[in-house]
């Protein structure tokens, strides 16, 4: 039987703030999900029966698009949980990618928008970032007006997104991981009922709009010293909303030194921070000496594939 895999991303800009209407900047990264499966006498998962809240992103992605026999998929990551590194967007993906390459229906679109829709029910609150870049690959740039390498729109209730696909330059990037298991759908909830009730975080929200879009500019520039100082800000700006953690902040800290930029990634809350740096095996050492699990991981080109084998 086939494979498909999908990659992890990491929001380099804009997280948070996209959920509002703010554009932001992804990339896609050399750690990947893959599914492959058999047909079974029941929906499983590595060999046992699937679990109603474990497994329920792939749960969801089945009830999307699975008409046929049950299946037993095989899946395997090299992606943490819960870490802000793309996991549940990549099992969405991958799964996604292998159902419809079984049924035939396998297009990129229809998995980057069928996967939004399985983020929004499990979540409950998701912009169409993080499944758009694990299904694209490269750097994915959602913003409202239509650009060029417009790939979709997505819409949902009152909010339509515009996704783009933009060519970075090949970076390291040095990944901390707290080990902190976070949840995205509360921490975009505790951030919408503060924006709802608090005109300064509506401003911090219009003000990472902007530094997504300036750093988007310095790395089209190449310009990595300004890109680290936006990373740094943008930081900073997401501690005033609440998503911060004081791990993240040292491991910062730690990093800053021997780097252009640091900044959280992904929902925070613990998670993982991001360093853009020329010196990637330091700072990672740098962060394990703090208790973190560190990763030096690359931007990736390929999204969702499908491996004959
Ligand atoms: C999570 O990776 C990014 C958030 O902006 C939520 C989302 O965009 O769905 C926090």
């Amino acid at each position: 039987m086939f494979e498909c895999s999908a990659p992890g991303k990491l929001i380099l800009f804009g997280e948070h703030a996209v959920v509002f209407g703010e554009p932001a900047l992804a990339t896609a990264i050399n750690l990947r999900t893959s599914v492959t499966g058999s047909y079974s006498s029941e929906p499983m998962i590595n060999g046992r029966p699937l679990r109603e809240e474990k497994d329920n992103y792939v749960k969801a992605a089945m009830n999307q698009v699975w008409k046929g026999k049950p299946l037993d998929l095989t899946i395997r990551s090299s992606l943490p949980s819960a870490s802000g590194m793309g996991s549940s967007a990549a099992v969405t993906v991958a799964t996604l990618g292998f159902l419809t390459s079984l049924d035939g229906t396998f297009s990129k679109e229809l998995i980057a928008k069928t996967g939004f829709e399985v983020e929004y029910e499990v979540q409950g609150r998701a912009s169409p970032i993080d499944t758009t870049t694990s299904t694209e690959g490269r750097a994915v740039f959602l913003t409202k007006e239509k650009d060029k390498g417009f790939l979709w729109q997505i819409e949902k209730d009152d909010k339509s997104w515009l996704l783009h696909a933009r060519d970075i330059p090949r970076m390291k990037i040095v990944v901390g991981n707290t080990g902190i298991k976070a949840r995205t759908g509360p921490l975009v909830e505790n951030v919408r009922r503060l924006v709802s009730g608090d005109k300064l975080a509506r401003q911090t929200i219009k003000e990472i709009g902007r530094i997504t879009l300036e750093g988007l500019k310095a790395l089209r520039e190449d310009d990595l010293e300004r890109v680290g100082k936006l990373m740094t800000s943008n930081h900073k700006l997401l501690g005033t909303l609440g998503v911060g953690h004081k791990l993240l902040d040292k491991y910062v800290e730690v990093s800053l030194p021997l780097s252009y930029g640091a900044k959280l990634t992904g929902a925070g809350g613990g998670g993982s921070m991001i360093a853009l740096t020329d010196r990637p095996e330091e700072v990672a050492e740098r962060i394990a000496e703090l208790g973190g699990k560190s990763f030096v991981v690359e931007t990736e080109d390929r999204g969702v594939i499908v491996d004959e084998g």
